[in-house]
């Protein structure tokens, strides 16, 4: 696995802070691994040299973005075990793409950071059009990312799909694709799907295993029917019901361009059109929406027109239930309201009968006083 390996590894030195920059040559369509460790990262300058047992924890993140590009992911189990950058290319992320790490000693606070310079090219060597993808659940997703149980698995593989060379292709946590974490006991892994290529077929193996008698088995809950020798165990353990295989070797059929037609229906004889509405008198229904309403509302307003003049009692059995002395207080108050507002009104007014001197309570008449005693000072010994 040569594009495991770093190229080159060349220091820049940016101010107090040791960038170190490493150059990766990923394919597309072919697993990527990068692990992050105490070697790999450098993790700090020597004159700090942290012991080789420090936890460490890492973040990494596409340059100028907060978070990784799609295709690739991150994982780490714990601390003191190293991370992992893993991810197989898509053709559209050919190119350059610089991936920051930042790794963070737990037990000291030091940080360094990394650059990973990923320049993703075209794979070389033949077409892998024969993919098969396994559900390995014995083995948790960082577990088989070294390189060492990698080709073990392909070894492994071989002997049930022989002749050829066999390639990884994709690796992915069984948890990413809708996996549930295990219950905490030993032995229990979250599992890992492993997507394979070959150049040559499938062998009769591996197509029995998708075989509909194989499927009929599964969905039964019994093992399905594996022709050959298992030569995977007892390393890996296999849900040999969980096998897909894709044969690309077939070219697709290009997709037939729609030609437009010309917007008309040909004659069908199954079309069946809906028969012509028979016409309909509406003005029953019109009158009794209308009139109904309009009937209710004459009524009620009737009723209330009864209500509010023909049982109105009137002026005149009020005053007959007012005791007289109330009538002449308010006729009084009244008169002298009225009195108020004419003065009020204009200045013009003759001055009001009760302020007038010689004032006949009786009849009315007044005499226009010769002195009016506003004037007159009432002790006159001051004047
Ligand atoms: C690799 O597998 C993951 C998970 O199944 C999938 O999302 C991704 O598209 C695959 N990559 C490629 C290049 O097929
Ligand atoms: C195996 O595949 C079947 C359908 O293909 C799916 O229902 C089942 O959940 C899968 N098992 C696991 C462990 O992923």
């Amino acid at each position: 696995m040569a594009l495991l390996t770093p190229m080159t590894g060349l220091s820049v030195a940016l101010g107090l802070i040791e960038a170190q920059q490493t150059t990766l040559h990923p394919q597309v369509g072919r697993i990527f691994v990068h692990t992050l460790d105490h070697q790999s990262s450098a993790l700090l300058p020597e004159h700090v040299a942290a012991p080789p047992t420090a936890p460490v924890t890492y973040h990494a993140h596409l340059q100028g973005h907060p978070d990784l590009p799609r295709w690739l992911r991150y994982t780490q189990r714990s601390p003191h075990q190293p991370g992992f950058l893993y991810g197989t290319a898509r053709t559209e992320d050919r190119g350059r793409q610089v991936i920051e790490v930042v790794a963070y000693n737990r037990d000291s606070f030091d940080t360094t950071q990394q650059r990973l310079v990923l320049l993703i090219g075209d794979p070389e060597g033949p077409l892998l059009p024969y993919q098969a993808e396994f559900l390995v659940c014995s083995h948790d997703v960082e577990e088989v990312l070294p390189s060492a149980p990698a080709s073990r698995f392909l070894t492994a593989l071989g002997g049930l799909w022989e002749p050829g060379e066999l390639q990884l292709l994709n690796i992915t946590s069984a948890l990413d694709r809708g996996g549930r974490v295990p219950l905490p006991i030993e032995g229990r892994k979250e599992g890992v799907y492993i997507k394979v290529g070959s150049a040559s077929p499938f062998s009769t193996c591996l197509k029995m295993l998708v075989s509909s008698d194989s499927q009929a088995r599964c969905a039964r809950g019994q093992p399905p029917l594996l022709s050959c020798y298992d030569s995977l165990a007892p390393h890996f353990y296999v849900d040999w019901c969980n096998v897909s295989l894709v044969d690309k070797s077939v070219p697709e059929p290009a997709d037939e361009v729609p030609i437009p037609g010309d917007g008309i229906l040909e004659h069908d004889p199954f079309f069946c059109p809906p028969t012509e509405a028979t016409p309909r008198d509406f003005l029953t229904d019109a009158l009794v929406t209308l009139l109904v309403p309009l009937l209710v509302a004459l009524l009620l307003a009737l009723l209330l027109a009864y209500i509010m003049c023909c049982r109105r009692e009137g002026q005149w059995k009020r005053d007959l239930a007012t005791s007289d002395i109330q009538m002449v207080h308010h006729c009084t108050i009244r008169g002298n309201t009225e009195e108020l507002r004419q003065m009020a009104a204009s200045r013009e007014v003759p001055r009001p009968l009760s302020t007038l001197p010689m004032f006949n309570v009786r009849t009315g008449e007044r005499m226009p006083p010769s002195v009016d005693i506003a004037q007159v000072p009432l002790i006159l010994d001051q004047h």
